[in-house]
């Protein structure tokens, strides 16, 4: 942290000092008197609820599709299958769009529409792009999409049908950041990539206020992530710290788990061999189109987290995620995303290796529906 300030009022990207990302700060000392935990029962059941440690300033800029406030199940048959004390499975697939995206999407378009930003562009896998389509129609803006050409189809068909204009492109997301990044410069689009401007962080930091809110301000002992770029760890991370300034925690933390696909695992390498920053991961390969992520901006603050906490870094492969994805359907009845079968595989390799125990409430991060993966999934799967 270089401690240097930037005006809110005007858009930024990353610190042109250093090009690292750029983040949010509240008055929390102000935000504690009327953010308080009982004031939370009438507030309402979108992620806009946390109001004073959102990013926009003033209510008419917000474009909300009642992001947030996600079930947070107990999961007591599988909890029984693994002989862990509590499963909690936070169902983000419910979301709008039918993913996590929706909350990072929701508060940096939001944001964007204050700036008097109406002309976006990003770079995706897939989930973003379509969140941020809809929030982009529903606020009557421009967005471009640059999306590897072999992300699910139904990404590609939401994007069009909100109305976006998307680019497929041969390669990665790394090299869909490069168009998108030229494309902001030829057509002065303002670029929401992830972590690359400071506002998808925020709305994604809400999954952790969330999960403490409907623990009853307790804090579970892990939270197991599906990772690509890693900014649900690092906005879950800066929520406990916020929320501890606010009194609602106190200095206890979750084990964060990084949980990466065997294909595409730069942070976990990074993690394993003790280095700060990760290595670009050769061709990347997994179904989870969500973690074909091979370099992230934010790597040196995924794995910093997963450090501070005491938590770990753990590949699966493919076919345990679609283990996982079928178990969790049958046994709970969440069809989830492969990112989120890789979190119930991750989670018994961790009861197995000794790094979970069996009386601790572990909360599987569930970021997104399977009905968006339809053609992704093995032949045979069902
Ligand atoms: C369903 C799903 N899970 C997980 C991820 C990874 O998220 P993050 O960038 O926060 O690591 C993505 C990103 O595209 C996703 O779509």
């Amino acid at each position: 942290m270089t401690g240097e300030r930037f005006d809110s009022s005007q858009p930024h990207r990353t610190n042109p000092a250093n090009g690292k990302p750029l983040f949010a700060r509240y008055d929390l000392d102000r935000a504690k008197t009327t953010l308080t935990k009982d004031s939370l029962s009438d507030r309402p059941t979108n992620m806009w609820r946390y109001r004073e440690v959102m990013p926009v300033i003033d209510d008419g800029n917000i474009i909300t599709l009642g992001e947030g406030w996600t079930p947070l199940l107990k999961a007591d048959r599988l909890a029984a299958a693994t002989d862990v004390n509590t499963i909690l499975i936070k169902d983000e697939g419910v979301n709008p769009t039918g993913s996590f995206k929706a909350r990072g999407l929701g508060a940096a378009v939001s944001k964007a529409n204050e700036l008097g930003q109406t002309r976006l562009t990003m770079p995706s896998a897939g989930n973003a792009a379509g969140a941020m389509s809809a929030y982009a129609a529903a606020g009557g803006m421009e967005a471009h999409v640059f999306m590897p050409k072999d992300a699910p189809i139904a990404n590609k068909v939401e994007c069009e049908a909100y109305g976006a204009r998307l680019t497929l492109v041969e390669g990665f997301i790394t090299d869909a950041g490069q168009m998108s990044q030229r494309a902001a410069e030829e057509l002065g689009l303002f670029d929401v990539s992830t972590l690359r401007e400071p506002y998808r962080a925020e709305g994604k930091k809400t999954m952790g206020y969330e999960i403490v809110e409907q623990m009853g301000f307790e804090v579970p002992d892990v939270i197991v992530y599906p990772t690509g770029g890693g900014t649900g760890i690092v906005g879950i991370w800066k929520a406990m710290d916020e929320m501890e300034e606010l009194g609602w925690i106190g200095s206890e933390r979750p084990r964060m788990v990084c949980v990466q696909a065997e294909g595409c695992a730069p942070l976990v390498a990074a993690f394993e061999k003790g280095e700060e920053f990760a290595e670009p991961f050769p061709n990347p390969q997994t179904l989870a189109a969500g973690m074909r992520v091979p370099a992230a901006i934010g790597d040196f603050l995924v794995i910093r987290a997963v450090r501070e906490s005491g938590g770990t870094a753990v590949t699966v492969s493919d076919e345990e995620m679609v283990d996982g994805m079928v178990e969790m359907a049958r046994m709970e009845g969440v069809f989830a995303a492969p990112e989120g079968g890789a979190t119930l595989a991750a989670m018994r390799k961790l009861i197995d290796s000794g790094l979970i125990s069996r009386d601790e409430r572990v909360v599987l991060l569930v970021t997104g529906n399977a009905h968006k993966y339809l053609d992704m999934l093995p032949a045979g799967m069902i």
